[in-house]
Parts: C-alpha cells; sequence; structure tokens
C-alpha cells in the first residue's frame, strides 16, 4: 500500500504566516502537520509516500528532503494550480500504479489511533474506506448519508442542506478503481475536480465504499483558532519529557515538555505546554496550552494559551499574551525611545489586539 499527502493549498486564511511559510509546516506542538501526517501514515505500515505540492514546493522539500528522517521514502508530484481533491489524484497515476494508497490532507489534525484503520483496508476487499465524523453543521465539507443497514446511500460537496451530519475527514483509501472515476467525473461549481464526485461515482457504479465513524477529534487546520485548537489537543495528547535544565526558582508543572538545550530560569511553567530546543524562558510566565518552538526567547513576560515558532523573541512584555500565533523571527519588546508609543513593523494581513 502507498501513501498520498496533499500539501499543494496555499494557507490564505492563515496570512501573513503563510506568506514566510507553507500552512502545512506550521507547528503544533513544535512539530509540523505535514510531519505528524507522514508519521500516521508511516506507523500504518506504509513507507512509500507520495506528496502533491503547489506553489510551496520548495519549502516542503527543504523540510521533508528524501523523508529519511521518518524512515519513508518521497515521490513528490507537481500540481500546477489547485484544481481539486481529485484532481491530485489524478496526476498521482504514475506514482500510484495498481496499489491501493490511502490519502491524506496535509493540513489535517486527527487525534491518534488512525494508523491501524489504515493497516486494516490494505487487507480488505474493499474498494474504498472513508472517514466521516459527526459535525453539526457539516456545510463546509463533503457529507454522507448512510442508509438503515449502514451503507452509503449518497455523498455531496459542501450541501446548502446537509442530508446528514456526517463529515468527510481529511483521509480516504482507495484501490485503483479511483482512477475510473476521477476520469469520469467533471468539475464542479468550483471549477475543482472532487473527491467527494469520485466516490460518489463509485458508489453509484456499485464499488464497495466502506464508511468508518471517527469519534475523537479532528481538525481542520484553515485559520488562527483552528491551529490554536489542534494545538490544545494534541499538548494534551502528547508524551511529557523534561530534556532541558530547569533552575531550582523555577516552577514546571507535571504535563510540560522542555527539550534538549532549552533552559528555563525564574519562570513558571505550567502545562500541557512545550518549550522547544534551546529556547530560554527568563523571568517569565509560561501558562497551559503554549507551544514555545526552538530559539525563542521570553524574558521578563506572561504568555498563555499561544503558539510561539522559532527565533522569536518576547522580552518585556508586562501584558499578558493570549491565544495568540505568532510566527518565526518576530521580536515583541519594550521600546524606551521617546515617544511613548505602539512602534508596529507588520506584515500584510497581521492581526494585532491591543488592550
Ligand atoms: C475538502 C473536501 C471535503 C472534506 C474536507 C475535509 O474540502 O472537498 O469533502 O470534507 O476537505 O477537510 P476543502 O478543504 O477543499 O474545502
Amino acid at each position: 500500500m502507498k501513501g498520498l499527502i496533499l500539501s499543494g493549498g496555499t494557507g490564505s486564511r492563515l496570512r501573513p504566516l503563510t506568506y514566510s511559510n507553507a500552512k502545512q509546516l506550521i507547528p503544533v506542538a513544535n512539530k509540523p502537520i505535514l510531519v505528524r501526517v507522514i508519521e500516521t501514515i508511516r506507523d500504518a505500515g506504509i513507507t512509500d509516500i507520495g506528496i502533491v505540492v503547489g506553489s510551496t514546493a520548495k519549502q516542503i522539500k527543504d523540510v521533508v528532503g528524501t523523508g529519511s528522517r521518518w524512515g519513508v521514502k518521497v515521490t513528490y508530484i507537481e500540481q500546477d494550480a489547485p484544481l481539486g481533491l481529485a484532481h491530485a489524484v489524478k496526476i498521482s497515476q504514475d506514482f500510484l500504479g495498481d496499489d491501493r494508497f490511502v490519502m491524506f490532507l496535509g493540513d489535517n489534525v486527527i487525534e491518534g489511533g488512525i494508523s491501524p484503520l489504515i493497516a486494516q483496508f490494505a487487507n480488505s476487499k474493499w474498494n474504498s474506506q472513508i472517514v466521516l465524523t459527526r459535525i453539526p453543521d457539516p456545510r463546509q465539507y463533503g457529507v454522507a448519508e448512510l442508509g438503515d443497514n449502514g451503507r452509503i446511500i449518497n455523498l455531496v460537496e459542501k450541501p446548502q442542506n446537509p442530508p446528514s451530519d456526517l463529515a468527510l475527514v481529511g483521509i480516504y483509501m482507495f484501490d485503483a478503481n479511483v482512477f475510473k472515476a476521477v476520469n469520469a467525473i467533471k468539475p464542479s461549481w468550483r471549477g475543482e475536480l472532487e473527491i467527494t464526485d469520485a466516490l460518489k461515482w463509485l458508489v453509484q457504479n456499485n464499488y464497495d465504499v466502506h464508511p468508518y465513524i471517527h469519534e475523537g477529534w479532528w481538525i481542520d487546520t484553515g485559520k488562527r483558532e483552528d491551529m490554536l485548537e489542534a494545538n490544545d489537543l494534541v499538548l494534551e495528547e502528547i508524551d511529557y519529557e523534561i530534556a532541558g535544565y530547569i533552575d531550582r526558582e523555577s516552577q514546571v508543572g507535571r504535563r510540560v515538555t522542555i527539550e534538549r538545550g532549552a533552559e528555563i530560569i525564574n519562570s513558571v511553567v505550567r502545562g500541557p505546554s512545550i518549550i522547544g530546543e534551546n529556547a530560554r524562558i527568563v523571568n517569565s510566565y509560561i501558562g497551559p496550552y503554549t507551544s514555545i518552538a526552538k530559539d525563542v526567547i521570553v524574558e521578563n513576560s506572561e504568555i498563555e494559551h499561544s503558539m510561539v515558532l522559532e527565533n522569536s523573541k518576547i522580552i518585556d512584555i508586562g501584558t499578558r499574551i493570549q491565544d495568540s500565533l505568532i510566527g518565526s523571527h518576530v521580536e515583541i519588546s519594550r521600546s524606551p525611545i521617546k515617544p511613548k508609543a505602539l512602534k508596529l513593523s507588520l506584515a500584510d494581513y497581521s492581526q494585532v489586539g491591543i488592550l
């Protein structure tokens, strides 16, 4: 069985972070979402993985490379334009050949434990397996309708009047019959070849599409709030480890990871949270649900329920920073130079909330 990860999207709702970083590379609990996806597929015993890339191809290749760091072999497949998930399958046919495969959206974060489901499909006779989850208002998603016997009756993409509350999660499993489907369907109203339409074609042509209802959490990380929520949930799930230095004056909670080379000096760190490699936390408070990436400096400041990406500096900020997503190489500090005023240098689409 092979893996296919779709990582072509531009992440426009996460600007300005996505001007300099592919959305799939934003770290949740200090690990890029894309790496979490690679690990999930690898844990299902799949080592041959294709990654469909678009305009952010270079950034993704720089981080993932050949995949050997994770014990997998990565093949890159270029998608010229975001023409839909079924289009991504179409252009991956040479890579996929006749193998069964799992397709994963590279920006979805799902509660652990999905790997055995993928491994199970490898040995099944089903033509496809889809992952569904109950969402009160699923109008933004593909929606499946199941019959009394639990079989799929119908599938529809972003319906105005959803036939059920069962949304399609961004994990799909197929055999080679999917190529007949993707070649038969036409683009939708949004000009994309929809994977939901390909699945509908398979169902209508009597292929065996098996629904699996996922009971745990799942986040499609489109916006800042989604990222923070994914960060909250993953921080609750990870194993905690203290590999860095904590001085005697500091208090560090139980559910905290301090990565190698990090230093906690005269500070309070409450969990769940993670402090990245070589980060320095000095005279500061790091509250629950915070991810501080590597090489970040926090001095004389307070921050909680936030994500701070690598190499940023937060220095002498008396007001607590909360619910924030701070990119890499950002500096937030007091300015001693008169006049006493906010002095900002913000990228396009930045958002600042001032007291
Ligand atoms: C895509 C699929 C949709 C699915 C969703 C999951 O939507 O078309 O069926 O429910 O991913 O994240 P899109 O992200 O293209 O709006």
